[in-house]
């Protein structure tokens, strides 16, 4: 184990900052808002929040536990701990790999627009055709993706301590205050109480298993959670950190500011477009075409908007930092080749392979695989495939194979565990159970048997 060559984050609230900074992102300010409005508001929210306090902290406990053991990123540290096993890390490795370069075209999207309201062009954004304009372009979507993606190599480049920390600890805070004041600012409009009750309120009649479905396959996603990111922070935690409620902290982190977005995004769909069930199900165009609109109409809505896809911006590079990062120590540990050519090699890599999802709005438009985009098939492949794969195998190696007791041990080397009995349960029964049902279904609804 290669401990000594690590760095590691100076102390707790690096660590907790750094891995909130990594869940943190388009999963949370983007996607949950859209899947909350069209999955019934106040009842995908309760679910949603159950799922993470049991099945998210099991899963992101072992995860971190798994990694600060082995003090190893995902390969090598299923390796370390059972050599049968070492193929958990290989698919888990493949995944940030497959989501970073899709990642960066949205987190490119997201800066042209950030440059668009910068630059005045706020009027024009929130014209109904800009964003199906803009993305259907060749060279401006593949700048903007390639901005992004350099200014995340750039960071990453920087090392653990003097990139991802410093960045971090500078951005959550900021990210923390501007949803607050945007949240507040969205739930004061005339009109948005209807909203924030649609958001709140669970109405248990829209329940049904896909709203489960979806808020489980959210969760992994939102919580970087079963593609060896979590491992890879953990392989950089000290053992004198607290690891329960670092988890605790992460997840309260990246649930409250999921929530704060639906705030932010919500009640404003029925304040400007009166919450009809075509405008709460408006999907992932949600915060690029509706948000601009609602923008323009405010007082200062330029400057909100600004405010807004800063943060988003923030966001979204935190989390394609980590990513980064995951499948760049991977590489100096598998390939023994130093950071700066790693770095190099997932640069060129995610360059080519983001072309493909960017140029699949433009002129790739009619190349489709298995009936999907480009980044819809990476999207799926990745989110819908691979990560309950990695997430089943990881409960199954953790409560079958190294057993549970060998994460609690570790947990312990910094504390009481007190929700011990809580995650024996989840990971040897009810994680395992659930994901295969999520598996069988985003499978199914792939090959168009029933819809999600
Ligand atoms: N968790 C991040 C988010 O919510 C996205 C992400 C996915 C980050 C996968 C890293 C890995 O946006």
């Amino acid at each position: 184990m290669n401990n000594e060559k690590r760095s590691n984050f100076t102390g707790k609230i690096g660590f907790v900052l750094a891995a909130a900074g990594s869940a943190v992102g388009l999963g949370n300010l983007w996607r949950f808002p859209y899947l909350a409005a069209k999955y019934g508001g106040g009842i995908f929210l309760l679910v949603y929040i159950l799922l993470a306090v049991s099945f998210g902290f099991a899963l992101m406990t072992a995860e971190i536990a798994i990694g600060r053991k082995t003090g190893l990123s995902a390969i090598g540290a299923f390796k370390a701990l059972n050599k049968k096993y070492s193929f958990i890390g290989y698919v888990a490795a493949l995944i940030p790999a497959i989501i970073l370069p899709y990642y960066s075209v949205i987190g490119g999207w997201v800066t042209k627009y950030l440059y668009a309201f910068i630059s005045g062009g706020a009027k024009a954004a929130a014209d109904d055709a800009y964003f199906g304009g803009f993305i259907s372009q060749t060279a401006q979507p593949v700048l903007w993706f390639v901005i992004f993606l350099g200014a995340t190599a750039l960071i990453v480049l920087g090392g653990v301590e003097k990139g991802v920390e410093k960045v971090s600890k500078l951005m959550m805070p900021v990210l923390v205050v501007l949803s607050i004041f945007i949240a507040i600012y969205s739930v004061c409009m005339p009109g948005a109480i209807e909203g924030v009750k649609y958001y709140i309120m669970p109405d248990f009649s829209k329940f049904s298993v896909t709203t489960v479905l979806a808020a489980m396959g959210q969760l992994f996603y939102s919580m970087s959670l079963a593609m060896g990111i979590m491992i890879t922070y953990g392989s950089y935690m000290k053992k004198d950190v607290n690891l329960e409620s670092s988890v605790t902290q992460i997840e309260l982190f990246d649930t409250g500011i999921a929530f704060l977005a639906g705030l932010m995004i919500i009640p404003a769909v029925f304040v400007f477009s009166g919450g009809t069930p075509e405008a709460l199900g408006k999907g992932p165009s949600l915060m690029f075409v509706t948000l601009p609109k609602v923008f323009e109409s405010m007082a200062g809505g330029t400057y909100i908007g600004i405010l807004f896809f800063l943060l988003v911006l923030f966001a979204a590079l935190t989390s394609s930092i980590s990513l980064m990062e995951t499948v760049v120590s991977i590489l100096c540990d598998k390939l023994k080749i130093g950071r700066k050519l790693s770095c190099l090699l997932v640069f060129v890599f995610s360059v080519v392979l983001g072309l493909l999802s960017s140029l699949g709005y433009g002129v790739w438009a009619e190349v489709k695989i298995i009936g999907l985009q480009f980044l819809d098939f990476f999207d799926f492949i990745s989110n819908s495939v691979l990560m309950p794969v990695v997430a089943f195998f990881t409960c199954v190696f953790v409560g079958y194979v190294i057993k549970p007791e060998a994460i609690s041990e570790e947990v312990e080397l910094s504390g009481k565990f007190r929700r011990k009995a809580l995650f024996n349960v989840v990971i040897k029964y009810i994680a395992p159970v659930c994901i295969v049902l999520i598996l069988i279904s985003s499978v199914l609804e792939a090959f168009g048997v029933f819809k999600i």
